[in-house]
């Protein structure tokens, strides 16, 4: 994504800057500790399609001999791999162990309004709730989170997040990558705040503009190192974090094959140096250390150039690693829909506790549009400098997979023609979205910095 600038700046930071410079809080990874083989989350699998999924709380031990206190899903720390199939039926049996209220929201799935799991499906502690739906949308790594209103940040940083993995029957023909655990590994990246105990306090570590922690965790692990085969391997990337943006790229300079977005298969493989990804978006990508010798020096960076994991090579090779990628959807930005009208304007605006859709803050009792179920409106979304410049605003809705029509007139970069449910929009940038919703119900859409969504940068769309 060339020139754009996908930093954030902090509220704190913003106070003593002027202009519009980009504020960095690096990362402070202490490789010299010793690193932890990266941990996997459980998968969990169902023929019958009933999953049972527990918020609870816990301890971790994320560092050595010390108990961190967390949130997990069906464990102290996020959640387990929900793997469902396109056309399955299946239940979420929801339960809430927390000792305060909770929802079980599920980002990037096309599911009715009722199960959502918004705002408005609050369960007390003690309360379950089955959510029942069939899987309408082909292979894609979602996730799912709480979202209940002034805690979902809190609870986010707490632990309570997992991926949903779903499949269907022409993934399983192309040949990639997709033993878990062997060669396709799911990687949700997180920076967090310790205190002085090692434990994880929120209220301290907050900031209006979003949390942002000098720990990376990647599935839960601090100082991870990652053990791979001299083959071709499938990394699913989750920004995970309250708010802070990566751009990944390979020690060594060398490219990688970007093969999904948010919500499903590119076309076709793109080849990338570098890949960023705002809060909640995802993406797949596709390494061939078949060229590489156990003897090298590779790892995962970011934009700051620290290194986030190495991977140790070691000689194997799994039964279904694959040598061609091609033909892998067929999405396609009709005629039609780039003739459509914009028929919804949406202007992001502001800081902090200022943020605002529309001049508006969200409002529970508000619907701020409506669509009818099936039919493809053109959302057209400005993000609105201010006198400071402005901050990037990655913009999500819930209960659909959109299409980025435009960025400022222009098609969007080759690895973002294809599903998404979040999209980042750079200060003064201008982006048409082709929105269609397949079921009915009330969703939400906003900002994915968590505390912007909880300062009330989110509205309403009504689908009836
Ligand atoms: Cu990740 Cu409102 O969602
Ligand atoms: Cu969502
Ligand atoms: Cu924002």
């Amino acid at each position: 994504m060339e020139g754009m600038d996908h930093s954030n700046m902090s509220g704190k930071n913003m106070e003593t800057m002027n202009g519009h410079e980009s504020h960095t809080n690096p990362l402070a990874l202490n490789h010299s500790t010793g690193e932890n083989e990266l941990a996997l989350p459980p998968l969990l699998e169902a023929k019958d399609g009933i999953f049972t999924i527990t918020a609870q709380q816990g301890t971790s031990e994320i560092f050595k001999g010390i108990n961190t206190e967390t949130y997990g899903y069906n464990g102290s720390y996020l959640g387990p791999v929900i793997k469902i199939n396109e056309g399955q039926k299946v239940t979420f049996k929801t339960n809430n162990q927390l000792s305060e209220p909770t929802t079980f929201h599920w980002h990037g799935v096309d599911i009715p309004g009722e199960g959502d799991g918004g705002p408005h499906h609050l369960l007390q502690p003690g309360d379950t709730k089955n959510v029942k739906f069939t899987v309408k949308q082909g292979a894609s790594t979602l996730w799912f989170h709480p979202h209940p209103v002034g805690a979902t940040a809190e609870q986010v940083y707490k632990g309570l997040a997992g991926l949903i993995y779903v499949e269907d029957e022409h993934s399983k023909k192309l040949g990639l990558p997709s033993e878990y655990g062997v060669n396709d590994f799911p990687l949700v990246f997180q920076d967090r705040k310790f205190d002085d105990n090692k434990q994880l306090n929120f209220k301290a570590a907050m900031n209006e503009d979003g949390t942002i922690g000098d720990t990376l965790l990647i599935n839960g692990t601090v100082n991870p190192k990652l053990t791979v085969g001299k083959e071709k391997v499938r990394l699913r990337l989750l920004n995970g974090s309250n708010a802070r943006n990566y751009t990944f790229k390979l020690n060594t300079g060398d490219s990688f094959q970007q093969i999904a977005t948010d919500g499903g298969f590119l076309n076709k493989p793109i080849s990338m140096n570098e890949l960023s990804l705002t809060p909640g978006e995802r993406a797949e990508i596709i390494i061939d250390f078949s060229k590489y010798n156990k003897s090298t020096d590779i790892s995962l960076m970011n934009e700051e150039d620290i290194k986030l994991m190495p991977f140790n090579i070691v000689d194997k090779k799994s039964e279904t690693s694959s040598d061609s990628l091609k033909n892998l959807n067929n999405y396609v930005v009709t005629d039609e829909e780039r003739k459509l009208p914009v028929s919804k304007k949406l202007e992001l605006f502001g800081m902090g506790k200022m943020v605002t859709i529309n001049n508006k803050q969200f409002d529970m009792n508000r619907i701020d549009f409506t669509q009818k179920q099936g039919e493809t409106e053109i959302w057209e979304i400005y993000n609105k400098p201010d006198m400071m410049g402005g901050m990037t605003h990655p913009f999500h809705i819930h209960g659909t997979q959109f299409k980025i029509l435009s960025i400022d007139g222009k098609e969007p970069p080759t690895n973002e023609y294809g599903w998404k449910d979040t999209v980042a929009i750079d200060a003064g940038e201008t982006v048409r979205l082709a929105v269609k919703f397949n079921n009915k119900g009330i969703y939400m859409f906003h900002c994915h910095i968590l505390e912007h969504e909880e300062n009330g940068m989110m509205g309403q769309v009504k689908v009836e």
